[in-house]
This record gives structure tokens, C-alpha cells and sequence, in this order.
């Protein structure tokens, strides 16, 4: 289950987000989905989970886009060598079946963008994203990262690139806007965020979003990320989730 793994690189993609690649040094067991993620242990400190940013099934090279927060990002962006992957975790997504699709991201919630959209074109839907954060410096260009994407919005709470203001406002206003034209919805970011693209796409049966709480074996058996109150792990049962199940307990 641990699989060992190289650092290859790192890079800066912006004032708050790095992305670094890694290659997996046995053949995983099975290929992952959109929105599923890992547990990286960072030798010496912990593990982390990361959503999988993006996964190539030939060369085993899988990347994450991470922003530094404590001791364990710390280590993936400055530690070089050997890393393991606990993987890969959770329910993702399967686009087959899907035209075109909304992706609604807050913050970090960005990362798994590109491996969903490769998905995406391999099964014939485009992904239209609109990614909110607070400020301008922090965002990069995605485009550069995520192939097959439709139209591209950024939205920042200081009003320095973009919409001003956040993800789930713009959201709306398209709605009212053009109306309601895609057949699946995901979203990944902060819970209020979640509740508001849960809304807004009332009505539409797949919508989903993509929770975060705290996550420590990613296994099943240490209950830490039990989404109370509902009887479901996050790391067993999500990190995706219908609108349908979760609205409740967002925001
Ligand atoms: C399923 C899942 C997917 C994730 N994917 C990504 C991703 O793609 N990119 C990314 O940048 N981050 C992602 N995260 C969040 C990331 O795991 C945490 O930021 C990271 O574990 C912090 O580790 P640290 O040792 O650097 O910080 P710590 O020293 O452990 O914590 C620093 C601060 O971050 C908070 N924190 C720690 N872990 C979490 C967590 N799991 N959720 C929310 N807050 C946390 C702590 O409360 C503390 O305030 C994901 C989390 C989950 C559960
Ligand atoms: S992280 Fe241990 S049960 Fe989910």
C-alpha cells in the first residue's frame, strides 16, 4: 500500500502554490480517478493527505499542487529524494457520460483540476472552471497545467485579477447570466463555498463536492475524519460526496 516514490522537482506556481512531481517506484495496483488522493509520508515528519493533481499511467509520474502551511508541506516543498504514497484513497469521479462539466474551485481546491480534465477529454466532455482566492498574487495561470478546459474565470477577494469578489458569487451571476448548462458539477474548497455550489446547482442530480477534514491513516481505522454527524468517513466514503448527502452539514 505504501508505495515508494522520487521526488523529481519542484516548482513555484505562485506567491502561496507549489507543485511537485513524484515517481512511483512500483507499478500501482490499480489507476485513480479525478478527486481521489494520497497520503504522503514525509520521512522523518508525517503524513499528508493530497488531492492527486495529475497521474500518468505510463511512467508512474503523479504530481500534487500543495500551499505550505506547517511542518509537513514544508518538507514536500524542501526535502529532496525518497517519499512515500499511501494510495490511492477515497471515491473519485468518473466522467464518462458527462458533455460538459463545471468545476468550481476555492484556494487550494484547484489541485485536482488537471487530472480531471485529462479525464474529461479522454471521455469526450470539457471542463469550465471558475477559481476563486483571496488575492491576486496567489494565482497562476491553469491553463498551463490542465488540458481541454472551456471558458476560464478568476475571482479574487482584493479585486486585483479578475471578478472581485469570491467563487460562489461569480457562480451565480453566471447562472443568471447564461443559465444552467452543465450536466455535472463539482466543487473543492471551503465548506461555506460548497453550499453555495451546492445551491446553485439545486436541482441538478449530479452535483458534487469535495470535502476536507482532518485526515490521519486514510484507511478506515482511526476515525479521525468521521464527518459528524453523519456515519461517514471522509477518507472511506468521500472525499466526494453528492450534494444531496451532504448539504446539511456544510457551511
Ligand atoms: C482529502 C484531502 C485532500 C487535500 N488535498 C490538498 C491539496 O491538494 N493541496 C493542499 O495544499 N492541501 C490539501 N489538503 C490539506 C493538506 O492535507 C494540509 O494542508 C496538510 O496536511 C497540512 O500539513 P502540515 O504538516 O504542513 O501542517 P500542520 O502543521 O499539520 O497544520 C498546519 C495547519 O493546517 C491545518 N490542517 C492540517 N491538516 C489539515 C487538513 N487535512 N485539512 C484542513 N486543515 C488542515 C492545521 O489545523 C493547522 O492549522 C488536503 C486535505 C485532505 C483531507
Ligand atoms: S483518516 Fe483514519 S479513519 Fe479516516
Amino acid at each position: 500500500m505504501l508505495i515508494p516514490a522520487l521526488k523529481i522537482s519542484v516548482e513555484k506556481l505562485s506567491s502561496s502554490y507549489y507543485r511537485a512531481l513524484f515517481k512511483l517506484l512500483e507499478p500501482p495496483r490499480i489507476e485513480p480517478k479525478p478527486l481521489q488522493f494520497i497520503n504522503i509520508w514525509i520521512p522523518g515528519l508525517d503524513e499528508a493527505p493530497m488531492s492527486i493533481s495529475d497521474y500518468n499511467a505510463e511512467d508512474y509520474t503523479l504530481s500534487i499542487i500543495f500551499k505550505v502551511v506547517g511542518d509537513g508541506t514544508r518538507g514536500l516543498r524542501d526535502r529532496n529524494g525518497f517519499f512515500g504514497v499511501k494510495g490511492f484513497l477515497g471515491n473519485g469521479i468518473d466522467t464518462s457520460g458527462y458533455d460538459r462539466v463545471l468545476f468550481v474551485a476555492g484556494g487550494s481546491g484547484i489541485a485536482p483540476l488537471p487530472f480531471l480534465s485529462r479525464k474529461c477529454v479522454e471521455s469526450g466532455c470539457i471542463v469550465d472552471v471558475v477559481w476563486g482566492v483571496r488575492r491576486g498574487d496567489m494565482l497562476f495561470n491553469i491553463g498551463k497545467h490542465a488540458v481541454g478546459l472551456g471558458e476560464v474565470y478568476y475571482t479574487t477577494e482584493d479585486c486585483t485579477i479578475g471578478y472581485c469578489g469570491n467563487a460562489s458569487s461569480l457562480v451565480r451571476e453566471i447562472v443568471e447570466r447564461s443559465g444552467f448548462k452543465w450536466s455535472l458539477v463539482i466543487g473543492v474548497g471551503p465548506s461555506q463555498m460548497l453550499r453555495e455550489v451546492c445551491y446553485a446547482s439545486r436541482g441538478l442530480q449530479d452535483s458534487y463536492v469535495s470535502l476536507e477534514t482532518m485526515v490521519k491513516c486514510g484507511l478506515g481505522a482511526c476515525g479521525s475524519c468521521l464527518l459528524k454527524p453523519l456515519p461517514k468517513l471522509l477518507c472511506l466514503d468521500g472525499p466526494v460526496f453528492k450534494c444531496s448527502e451532504v448539504y446539511h452539514i456544510l457551511g
